[in-house]
């Protein structure tokens, strides 16, 4: 199952900006990362511009002295390649770096990823400081991994400039073969916007905002090509000279994200993600959990990946950035590993004064030692320690999954669609909320994806779906399992094209029921279910067609028609939801599907108390946190990795508390 080994046991560090600090500052620095037991930090992530001082003129000493302080001290290096951030003289010298937006603004150096994946210039500059940083530290036994860049995309997922338009069209005729497949894909009767030659073919430009959608995700996803595209030739570099793993910090989370990155994962030694809670988020711990099952479920064999980065508290890019409650740091932290991370890193190890990021939290707060962040994180570091056996076991099997998929939500939310306020997290979400109330894991996954071990596959919101893709999905209830679709689900081929004869295309047959209109809700219009639940933002009429209504609208001019349908085939069924359902109605269908399916519950317990299972060769982990503010009981029994104490077989999580427990009996 392991295919990297950063540490001994768990991971545990965060970003390491020592160039900001006065040299004296280093050394209590390492002295209270190994007070909290820190044995990874990543390296000179923004250091291009602090170590090639000008063109071609490099003074390594700084890093040099970190790397070997670090070593010395038994902290493992994370090396970054600081690619993300480009030296002022380099952006000086070639303003036309940074990234076009599609109103023609071309951003300004200040920022950062502020380049564009097409220019060549900047890829030259930044192959040959890599070239130079790799060949420096490749063999160093201080460097454990290396760290492409910085959120590739986050900054510059898009560039419209005339560079990336060429590019644009080299990837298209790679991928499409000819202009008249171009034509045919995107639809350009419509309009009159056919194209008679590439040259003709430009990125999605201006502010009309009704895009061609063909056009529209085609360039999103050569967009996300072409950021792979340089982090592939960066990871080429690196292992000519290094043979540390490579990977890169992610940002995956509920919604549609900046890139494709399940198509990334599989170039990454470990897969990587850097997450941060909405501090509105009333149910934050559920958010995350979502971000670390699609981690899961988009890491090659469910293989363990790596939470990169997180926050000790507040962060300083949200409205209101609040501190984090007492607990969570601990239980935010082992929520992610419980889910397949072999650790927990933060940003940043040390609070930093100036700059951007002044007020961001940190391991290490501007309040120094004192601070109840200190000592939670201490605590933390602690109870990883004891985790350590933990590092390279697989999460438990999930017998339910929920696909999702960026292509389906770029297409959701980007041009002239029946509803243009649908964000594409949305639904996903409310379905993994269902599970996880209920202890039941789920892996979030792409439409590739295998779905034979599954016994309930949720097909939410996946407004684009090819033909191979929608194949194996209507498989899932023809051999035995649950398939649930919802409204917008299948209802365009992956050319994001309208499949015709009843909505949705994709799915109809095998769902035994379809519909021939949308009825989005207008704003604060609600319409009633027969079933009790109130409905906004989405309906639609249904016809059955083999399946048989569950519960029907009460209201409007649907009213009496069916609003969510099954269908029975043989030991399967399928299941169509035509409506936004509430939250609270979607726990009950959840509830009942769960029940039908067979889905096993890691425990028995009340909401908020998440449990999840880590299953090794000897033993399996049951990770126990309690997210409410009452003492929770389950029943389980082992050892407590965190006391040394044998518990169960009833056992208390306090409170905002976690236990993890190396069962009796393993599974
Ligand atoms: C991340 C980024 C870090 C830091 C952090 C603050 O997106 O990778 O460098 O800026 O946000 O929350």
């Amino acid at each position: 199952m392991e295919r990297v080994r950063l540490a001994d046991g768990l991971v545990y560090g965060g970003d390491y900006n020592p160039e900001q600090w006065p040299r004296e500052t280093w050394d209590e620095d390492v002295r209270l990362m190994r007070e909290a037991g820190v044995n990874l930090v990543t390296l000179g992530v923004f250091a291009w511009g602090t170590v090639e001082l000008a063109d071609g003129e490099r003074d390594w000493s700084w890093l040099d002295e970190a790397v070997l302080l670090l070593y010395e001290n038994g902290i493992g290096v994370d090396l970054a390649t600081p690619t993300a951030a480009p030296p002022q003289w380099l952006l000086t010298a070639h303003p036309d770096i940074a990234p076009v937006l599609a109103d023609g603004y071309r951003e300004p150096a200040g920022g950062r990823n502020a380049w564009c994946p097409a220019s060549e210039v900047y890829r030259r500059y930044a192959l040959r400081h890599v070239a130079a940083l790799a060949e420096r530290y490749g063999a160093h036994p201080a460097v454990r991994l290396w760290h492409v860049g910085n959120e590739l995309g986050g900054g510059n997922a898009r560039c419209h400039c005339d560079r990336s338009a060429a590019d644009f069209r080299t990837w298209l005729q790679k991928q499409r073969g000819s202009l008249e497949a171009v034509n045919a894909a995107w639809g350009t009767a419509q309009w009159g916007h056919r194209y008679g030659s590439w040259d003709e073919i430009m990125p999605p430009r201006g502010r009309h905002g009704a895009p061609n959608p063909g056009l529209h995700l085609d360039f999103e996803r050569y967009s996300s090509d072409a950021l792979l595209a340089h982090y592939l030739a960066e990871k080429e570099v690196l292992e000519r000279h290094s043979a540390a793993p490579v990977t890169t910090n992610m940002m995956v989370g509920a919604g549609a994200q900046v890139v494709d990155y399940a198509s990334w994962a599989p170039h990454t030694a470990i897969a990587a993600n850097d997450h941060y809670t909405g501090v509105n988020d009333p149910l934050r711990e559920q958010d995350l959990a979502f971000a670390a099952d699609r981690m899961r479920g988009m890491s090659p064999d469910r293989r363990p990946w790596l939470l990169m980065e997180s926050s000790t508290g507040g962060p300083s890019w949200q409205r209101r950035n609040r501190a984090k409650d007492p607990g969570e740091i601990v239980r935010h932290s082992l929520g992610h590993v419980a889910r397949g991370s072999d650790g927990a890193m933060f940003f940043q190890w040390r609070a930093s004064t100036s700059g951007a990021e002044q007020f961001h939290s940190a391991m290490l707060p501007h309040s120094g030692t004192r601070s109840r962040v200190w000592k939670e994180v201490v605590e933390l570091g602690r109870h990883l320690a004891k985790l350590a056996e933990v590092r390279g076991t697989a999460v438990e099997g999930a017998k339910a999954a929920i696909v999702v998929d960026d292509a389906a939500g770029w297409a959701l939310q980007h041009g002239l669609k029946p509803h243009r306020g649908l964000s594409y997290g949305r639904e996903p979400r409310t379905w993994h909320r269902a599970l996880w109330r209920r202890q039941v894991l789920c892996d979030v996954v792409p439409p590739g994806s295998d779905f034979d071990a599954y016994d309930l596959v949720i097909v939410p919101t996946l407004l684009v779906v090819g033909e191979a893709d929608a194949e194996r999905l209507r498989a899932v209830p023809e051999r035995g399992g649950t398939l649930l679709v919802t409204y917008l689900s299948g209802v365009c081929d992956a050319d994001n094209q309208v499949l015709t004869g009843g909505f949705p295309g994709a799915f109809r047959e095998v769902l035994g029921a379809w519909s021939d209109e949308f009825y989005p809700l207008q704003e604060g219009e609600r319409v009633a279910l027969d079933d009790g639940s109130v409905v906004e933002d989405w309906t639609e009429r249904v016809h059955l067609d083999g399946a048989e209504a569950v519960c029907g609208y009460a209201a409007s001019s649907l009213a009496g028609g069916p609003a969510v349908t099954r269908r029975v085939i043989g030991d399967g069924a399928a299941w169509y939801v035509s409506a936004a359902l509430p939250p609270e109605a979607v726990d009950r269908l959840a509830d009942r599907l769960a029940a039908e399916a067979g889905l096993p519950r890691a425990v028995e317990a009340e909401p908020g108390l998440e449990a999840v299972r880590r299953v090794g060769d000897d033993h399996s982990y049951l990770f126990l946190l309690n997210h409410t503010d009452t003492d929770q009981n389950v029943t389980a029994a082992g050892r407590d990795l965190l006391t040394g104490e044998d518990a169960g077989p009833a056992l208390t999580v306090p409170a905002g508390g976690v236990r993890v427990i190396r069962e009796s009996v393993n599974r």
